[in-house]
Parts: structure tokens; sequence; C-alpha cells
């Protein structure tokens, strides 16, 4: 028997020209496509070639000429600036939109010129983001947790035109000053931006004139509103860069027609939405959450999109997520697992819900990280509506695995972000054969070309690294680098990167690029960096060093320095809190560092010793050097 979530799978695996096309008609064109899907230049595929289109045009001004202007756009809720409120209609957003998009045009910015947004979670930044779009610019935002040296590569890579920030961001007990930040990432990228243009913010003044910057109420008070530039539906609309395997990040390039299409499809099929629910993602703009879900795809659905600025707990307490889903009347919230870790931690029997009326809320969505069936249990629980773990990443824009509650809901089988969404043919294939493994067998998991629209087409300066990252190990597929298996009813698990990638509460972060960070301290011979499991964020980073011989120096200062260094050249976001000391590193024969092993140590759980390992006796100091900083290290017999 099939139902509409069967029919549309089929269609979109069968005719993914006609049900893309099908799915185009709900936006406004300035110019029709002329290929659904341009294959081309296969391996790599183009969705819309020929159409034209203005992405900032469907998110707002079309909901305004549709007669929706009085609708709320976008509501801000910011308890870390003393509970800061305000809200936008979608005319008066368009307006500002218009006007910022005006500033940006008088600094000489235009199509296909880039723009770093380096912004906190203030209405702002998505008006930048979205005024970007209205002139067919290429937003590339950079989220705040990132040190200056992350912004400077950033810098050099996307080679903005201009760079808007604010004075500051505001963590929970800090306010954290950007221009510092700023400063230092203009001065040691080689690309000079020609304007800078920054928020002051209340909590955070500075003489922006004497540091050569604009002032963003200033420049919008003189602006003249711009209008929306019409772009290839293949033209990017953003570049957003995401950790790679090593320092040097992956840019992720987004096309202006494709992006829409799939995320405005995706809003009723995935999340059940309607025009006027208000929806909300706590994430953050700097993430890729934040850019479909938190800016582009409720919009482009004409919903309220939720910017809250603050934290899921101490900001301040547990109930801050009740508080805004009753305050706004939220139906759906979008977050990620270890937020809910956050409030069970401090409130697991939910005592602070019962002072707010959830009335309105529906369902909740995680990603970012796998759902652990204890969290998924206890949402369920305290919440008593449908929690649904859905599968994505940065590269792909939106959802490859989810219950589509918008078109038939699934039993909910915890740990499975259940099946593969419309679009989205999704294999487990066998590392050496590359054919699909049976049901309940572990394997890859790839995605049979082409992908469908949002999906990447292109990394930014780097189309070669883009096929050999993605396209190379498994012809005529994308590489997920997503370990996984189906069961017996089609479901899917995704059980972890088969790279070097870890997940820190919900971020991706690169081992490699911090093990890049710890070898240029001079003390440090090698290294090695692991996540291992952290019970509130999922993992969390540990670094091994091995020292130079003849360093002298001790070892706890080596390892407070390597933590700062770490924090000044990634940033906090990082993480990277615990490194050790060892005498050697485990390695084959062939000298590959064991960290798999390592990892299972850490973990405590069983492992094997290495056939291929040259001294056993190093995985023992391994175990001590663990068990000294308070692993529960697992020992082989
Ligand atoms: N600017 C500057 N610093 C930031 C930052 C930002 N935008 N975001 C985080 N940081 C800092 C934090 O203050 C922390 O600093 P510290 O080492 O001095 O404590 C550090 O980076 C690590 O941050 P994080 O891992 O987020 O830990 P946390 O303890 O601050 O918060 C959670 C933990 C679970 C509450 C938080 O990660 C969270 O809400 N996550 C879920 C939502 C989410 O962001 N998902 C992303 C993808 S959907
Ligand atoms: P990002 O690009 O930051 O979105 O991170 C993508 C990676 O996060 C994926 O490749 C997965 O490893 C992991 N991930 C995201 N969502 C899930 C999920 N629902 N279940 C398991 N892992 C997930």
């Amino acid at each position: 028997m099939t139902n509409a979530y069967d029919a549309a799978y089929a269609r979109s695996i069968d005719d993914p020209q006609g049900f893309w096309g099908e799915a185009a008609e709900a936006l406004v064109w300035t110019k029709k496509w002329d290929k659904v899907l341009d294959d081309g230049a296969a391996p790599v595929y183009r969705w819309f070639a020929g159409g034209e289109l203005n992405t900032c045009y469907n998110c707002l001004d079309r909901h305004v000429d549709e007669g929706n202007g009085g609708r709320t756009a976008l509501i801000y809720d910011s308890p870390v600036t003393g509970g800061q409120k305000r809200q936008y209609t979608y005319e008066q957003l368009r307006d500002e939109v218009a006007t910022f998009a005006g500033v940006l045009a008088a600094q000489g910015v235009g199509k296909g010129d880039r723009v770093i947004i380096y912004m906190p979670m203030v209405p702002e930044a998505a008006i930048a983001m979205l005024a970007c779009a209205r002139l067919g610019a290429i937003h590339s935002v950079v989220f705040g947790g990132f040190a200056a040296h992350e912004l400077a590569v950033r810098i050099d890579d996307a080679t903005p035109k201009a760079i808007v920030s604010a004075t500051c961001g505001i963590e929970v007990n800090r306010v954290i000053e950007y221009l510092p930040l700023l400063k230092g990432a203009i001065d040691a990228a080689k690309h000079k931006p020609e304007s800078t243009i920054v928020l002051a913010r209340p909590e955070c003044e500075a003489d922006l004139a004497a540091l050569g910057y604009l002032d963003w109420a200033t420049e919008m008070a003189g602006a003249a509103p711009h209008d929306c530039v019409p772009v290839a539906a293949t033209d990017p609309l953003y570049i957003l860069y995401t950790s790679g395997t090593t320092g040097q990040p992956k840019g992720v390039v987004r096309d202006n027609g494709g992006h829409a299409v799939a995320l405005k499809w995706s809003m009723k099929n995935i999340y059940d939405a309607d025009p006027g629910d208000v929806y909300w993602a706590a994430s953050d703009v700097g993430w890729v959450v934040g850019h479909s879900y938190i800016v582009y795809a409720p919009l482009l659905h004409g919903c309220a999109t939720v910017m809250f600025e603050g934290k899921p707990v101490g900001t301040p307490d547990a109930g801050a997520f009740w508080r805004v889903i009753a305050e706004y009347g939220v139906k759906i919230l979008f977050t990620a697992p270890t937020a809910f870790r956050a409030i069970k931690k401090e409130d697991p029997n939910a005592e602070l819900l019962k002072q707010y009326d959830m009335s309105k809320f529906e369902l909740l969505f995680l990603a970012g990280e796998r759902t652990d069936p204890d969290t998924l249990n206890w949402a369920e629980k305290i919440l008593g509506v449908p929690v649904i773990d859905h599968w994505w990443q940065t590269e792909t824009g939106w959802a490859i695995a989810a219950n589509c509650m918008g078109l038939h809901r699934f039993p909910v089988k915890a740990g499975s972000p259940t099946k593969p969404c419309p679009g989205w043919n999704v294999q487990v294939l066998d590392a050496e054969t590359h054919e699909p493994v049976a049901p309940g067998t572990v394997g890859a998991i790839c995605i049979k070309l082409p992908m469908p629209p949002s999906s990447l087409p292109t990394l930014w300066n780097a189309a070669d690294r883009f096929k050999q990252a993605y396209l190379t190990e498994f012809p005529g597929y994308y590489s997920t680098s997503d370990a996984g298996m189906y069961d017996e009813d089609g479901y899917i698990s995704i059980m972890g990167r088969t790279d070097d990638i870890i997940n820190v509460a919900g971020h991706r972060l690169s081992t490699g690029g911090m093990e890049e960070v710890l070898a240029s301290h001079p003390d440090v011979a090698e290294c090695a960096v692991i996540g291992v499991a952290d019970q509130m964020k999922g993992q969390l980073p540990v670094g091994f060093l091995v020292l130079k011989s003849g360093v002298t120096k001790d070892t706890d200062d080596i390892v407070s320095e390597i933590v700062q260094l770490v924090r000044n050249q990634i940033g906090p976001v990082a993480a990277f809190k615990q490194a050790t000391v060892v005498p050697r590193l485990p390695k084959t024969r062939s000298g590959k560092i064991l960290r798999g092993t390592m990892q299972k140590i850490a973990d405590n759980q069983e492992w094997k010793m290495p056939a291929t390992i040259d001294d056993p006796v190093i995985l023992e100091e391994i175990e001590d050097a663990l068990e000294g900083i308070g692993y529960a290290a697992s020992r082989k017999e």
C-alpha cells in the first residue's frame, strides 16, 4: 500500500525533472528555466539552467505584493541583552532589506561580489544576508565563535568587497568584542575589503570612524532603497565554509534557484508548516541550519521566523525554550539534541515547562548529530508531540533523511532519522566493492547522482577539491562521509563520520584542523586529536602531544598554552580544553596514527589490538594517559 511519501519518493527518483519542475512553480521567476536538470557536465549537475529569479524577492517582496505585507516575518528575542524584543512585518523587513541593499550598492557591491557577514544573532544579520541576495551579491556568514585566524582564512578565500559586522556578540556570561577580532583578521588577511560596515550595539561602544569603519545606522539613514536584481538560477547565493579534513575549510556553494525550490518544498512536506505559522530554528545564522531554517525557508514559505539571541540554559534558565514557544505561539521548533540534553540536565522533570502555555506547539525537529534514544524519549515524554530526528549536512542545505511530517507520519524509531527524503537516492555501499550492502549491514552512505536541488554544485575556488572530496571514491555517487545502515523497514541509521570530522554540541569541527594548530607549538614534535564521547556535547576533542626531545618545560604549562592556542586560532567554539603528553603515538607500520583505536580506548569500548601496530606497548601508554585526564580508558586484556 502506498502513501503520499512513497508516491512522492518514487516520483522524485523516477522523474526528477517532473517532480522538481512542479515544485519550482511555487516560486516567482523572472525567466523560466530552459531545463529543470542540466546534466551536460555530469557528474556535476545544475538545476533550473537558463532560469532567472531573485531569492530575496521570493522571501519578502512577493508576500507584500500578494497582500500579506502585514504578516509577521521576523521575531527577535534576546534574553542576553536584558530582554530586548522586536518584530518585523514582511513589509517592514522588505523595506529594511531594500535600504541595506542600497547601503551595500553605494559601497560598490553588485552582482557576484562577495560580502562577509560576521555577526551575532540580531535581525541585522538576516537583513544583511537578504540584502546581498537582493543585489545578487554572494554572502559568506562566519560564525561568531570563530577566532580571527579562521575569519582571515575565509576573507582570503572569498575575497569580499565588503564586510558587515557588529561591535559585539553576547554570550551568557560575557560580551565578545568583535572589533579586535575583525581588525586582527583583516590585518592578517592578504585580501583587504574595500569597506567595513559595523552595527554599533549599546553593549559595546566604539569609535568606528577612527577605525575606518562605516556605522550601520548612519549609512541606513542616508541610503536609497535598492530593488531586486534578477540572477541566474545557477548563480551562487552564498558560500558557507565548513570543516574539511584540514585547516583549510571547504567553501560550500549554494545556488539561487535549486536552493529556493528545495527549501520552499521542504517547509510543507518535511516540517508541515503553513504560511502564517511561527517557525523557530534555535541555531545560529553562522551554521547551515541558520541559513536554511532561520532565514530562507521560513520566509520563502511566508512563516514568521524567530531569531533567538540566547541559549537553552542560562538565559536565564532551562525554561527559555518553553517561554519563547508560549510567548510567540511557535508551532515548530528545530534545534540540536545537545540543547535538549542541556535542558534535561538542569531540569530533569521539566518543572519549568508547567509555567507555559504550549498549546500551539506541534512538532520538534532535531539535527546536527544523532538523537540518542534517551534524549528522544525524554523530549517526547515532556512535550507530548512528535520528536523528529532528521539527518543532513552543510553540503546538502536540507534534510537527506527525515520523517516527512507533511507527507506521511511513519512511526518513530529511536536512533533513526527514518527514511530518505524525496529527491535523495540514498544507498549504503560496501567500501571495497562499492555495491549496496544488505539491510542490517553498516556501510558508507552515498547518494546516487544526481542529487536534488540545493545540494552543493561545487566548492568555492576549489572545483577539483569538490570532485576529489565527494565524487571520486564512489563513482556515480556523492559520498556523505557518514557510515550507517538500512533496516528491514527501509529506515536508515547514521553511525558516525568516516573521516576526522567530529561533532561538538552540534557544531562540526575538524580534528585535522586542530592538529595543525597543536603542531605549530614550538615544543610539540607530533600530535593527534580525537573526538571522545561526551554526555552533554556528544563529542569533545582531546589532544595527545609528543614533545620534542630536550623539552624540559612543565607539561601542565605546555597543555595550557596549547589549549589557549586552539582558542586563539580556531575559536572558543572548538571547545578544546583537554590535552595530555604521551611518549609516543600508536601507529601502523606504514606510519598511520591509530586514531580509531585511541577513540575506542577513550570511550571505554571494546577494542582489538590492530595487527599492523608497530609496538603494542604504546597503546598501554595511551590508556595511562587517558586515565590521567579522567577517562575510564578500556584496557586490553
Ligand atoms: N560567539 C562567541 N563565542 C561563542 C559563540 C559565539 N557565537 N557560541 C559559542 N561560543 C563559545 C561559548 O561561550 C563557549 O565558550 P567557553 O569555552 O568560554 O565556555 C564555547 O564557545 C563552546 O560553546 P558551546 O559548545 O556551544 O558550549 P556552551 O556551553 O556555550 O553551550 C549548548 C552548550 C548545548 C547550550 C549550546 O551549544 C547549544 O545551545 N547548542 C544547540 C544549538 C546549536 O547551536 N546548534 C547548532 C547547529 S543546529
Ligand atoms: P553539518 O555539516 O555541520 O550539518 O554536519 C553534518 C554532519 O553532522 C553529518 O555528516 C553527520 O555526521 C552529522 N549529523 C547531522 N545530523 C545528524 C543526524 N540527524 N543524525 C546523525 N548524524 C547527524
